[in-house]
């Protein structure tokens, strides 16, 4: 495919302007002289037929959940209603500003104050605040405020965080930013907590437990309510990871199972995708007696009814970031919680674990499962084996995307050899499920008759096998003159 750049002919354009009907000045009266450009711009010459093709193929170039199954184990790639999108760009949303006076928003601050209530109703949690832009932004706001709460008590030696050998790397990454010592807990031969472990490991230094249940093996932590006494007991906080809440919406709460803390990934769970950078939220929900700690400003709403911010918190952990959280991501939020209710969330999680069970046990035939217990919303597969054919879970992982699919997340969580986890989310078909379960199978296939098949894959994507240290340690993020490197030389 030739790049736009490539495509330039001098004095091509994609647009046409009327005849100036004023007089003319020249750039040096218009434009202060140290602002003037000595060098054209390097823009490309192109008719608007050319743009538009250019933009089109582009978007093609990404697999994406519109285009195909997003199986990637962690990151909930579920589809997302396309009226959620318009929702949250209504004029009325999106031409308001931060600095306009609270009485003129009204409506905004209704949402988010409703959208507060919701979700704290979800999570069974007392307070929230919606200002944290990501997953790990909320574990870094929710661990502030832990550790907050610790040195208002005096407690300075509370320094130690655990966190079991299964969790996503943002957990030990946000809490050691906050100042924590990490200490990892071994899981058990099943994937879940090790009690004795944890028992050993908690003391009167121990600032708090952070965990995600279901877990990141997809397992249910069965024992969580003894697990949160342990804490207690001890004088410690437990964490909730909520990116994994849409195995549970409807059906448990993290509030219920005697988290203390809890943060969401609206990018996830309601309605807005995940990853690729793009705009996220992170909310963090805390119980009453942290109330005070979470950072300002929320939202309020005084006797006559008006919805405002409130700054007096007396002890908050102060901003996270600018204004109040992503706008955007809240509207999607709160007009998906509406639109699909109770029933609907029930309904989310049930499905998100009935097709993560049906593909779980289709698999089993002809690849191991890390784990034999049932499955929550998703289910991570021992790649090991895969060595008997001389390949590993990265050639069946590349081989997928010739075949349509986007690979699951591979190598992770780390405690798997050669782990690949899946996640099927509850918007994908039985067919789709089918699909993918043979798909992987006639991979297999392919592997036990000719390795190099998977070896040199993928073959059909515009970007083929790449060096993947040095495309991550040097990045081609755009299109330089005269430079004519191409991913596939990485
Ligand atoms: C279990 C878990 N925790 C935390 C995060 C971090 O969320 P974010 O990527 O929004 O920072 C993720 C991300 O996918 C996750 O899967």
């Amino acid at each position: 495919m030739k790049l736009i750049f490539e495509k330039s002919v001098s004095g091509r354009t994609g647009y046409s302007l009327p005849d100036l009907d004023v007089p003319q000045k020249p750039l040096s009266e218009m434009i202060p002289k140290g602002l003037i450009r000595k060098e054209e711009p390097n823009l490309p010459e192109v008719y608007e037929a050319e743009v538009v093709r250019h933009y089109t193929n582009l978007s093609r170039l990404n697999h994406s959940v519109d285009v195909g199954f997003y199986p990637l184990g962690s990151c909930t790639m579920k589809y997302n209603p396309k009226i959620n999108e318009r929702i949250s760009k209504f004029d009325g949303f999106m031409y308001i500003h931060p600095y306009q006076n609270e009485k003129t928003v009204q409506g905004a601050l209704e949402l988010m104050y409703n959208l507060q209530n919701l979700l704290c109703e979800i999570t069974g949690m007392d307070h929230m605040t919606l200002q944290p832009s990501a997953g790990a932004h909320g574990e870094f706001t929710g661990m502030s405020i832990i550790k907050k709460y610790h040195e208002d008590r005096g407690e300075y030696e509370r320094r130690k965080v655990l966190i079991p050998d299964s969790a996503h790397g943002t957990n030990p990454a946000s809490a050691s930013m906050c100042g924590f010592e990490v200490v990892e807990i071994k899981s058990t031969k099943e994937g879940l907590v090790d009690l004795e472990e944890l028992k050993k490991n908690l003391d009167e230094k121990t600032a708090a437990i952070m965990l995600t249940n279901p877990n990141t093996l997809g397992l249910y932590e069965r024992e969580i309510e003894k697990i949160a006494k342990m804490a207690h007991d001890s004088g410690a906080l437990l964490y909730y990871d909520g990116a994994n809440l849409n195995a549970i919406l409807g059906k448990i709460r993290p509030g219920d199972m005697g988290f203390d803390v809890v943060h969401l990934n609206l990018h996830k769970t309601f309605s807005t995708p995940h990853g690729m950078g793009g705009p996220g939220s992170g909310p963090v929900g805390v119980k009453s007696f942290l109330k005070d700690y979470l950072p300002i400003p929320v939202v309020e709403q005084d006797q006559n009814g008006l919805y405002y911010f409130n700054y007096d918190l007396p002890k908050t952990i102060g901003r996270v970031r600018s204004f109040y959280g992503n706008f955007g991501v809240l509207i999607k939020a709160y007009a998906y919680i509406l639109f699909i209710g109770k029933e609907g969330l029930k309904e989310v999680a049930e499905l998100a674990v009935l097709n993560a069970n049906y593909l779980r046990k289709k698999m089993s035939r002809f690849l191991k499962i890390a784990s034999d217990l049932v499955c929550m919303h998703e289910f991570v597969v021992d790649g090991s084996e895969l060595k008997k054919y001389g390949v590993k879970t990265l050639d069946v992982a590349k081989r997928l995307l010739d075949y349509g699919f986007h690979p699951p997340t591979i190598y992770f969580p780390l405690i798997v050899s050669e782990a690949m986890m899946i996640e099927p989310t509850e918007t994908e078909t039985k067919e789709t499920l089918d699909k993918f379960a043979e798909t992987v199978e006639k991979i297999l296939e392919e592997a036990r008759e000719d390795p190099e098949i998977l070896k040199n894959a993928p073959y059909t994507t515009y970007v083929k096998r790449l060096n993947e240290v040095l495309a991550v340690k040097q990045p081609i993020l755009r299109w330089q003159k005269g430079e004519n490197v191409k991913y596939t030389d990485l």
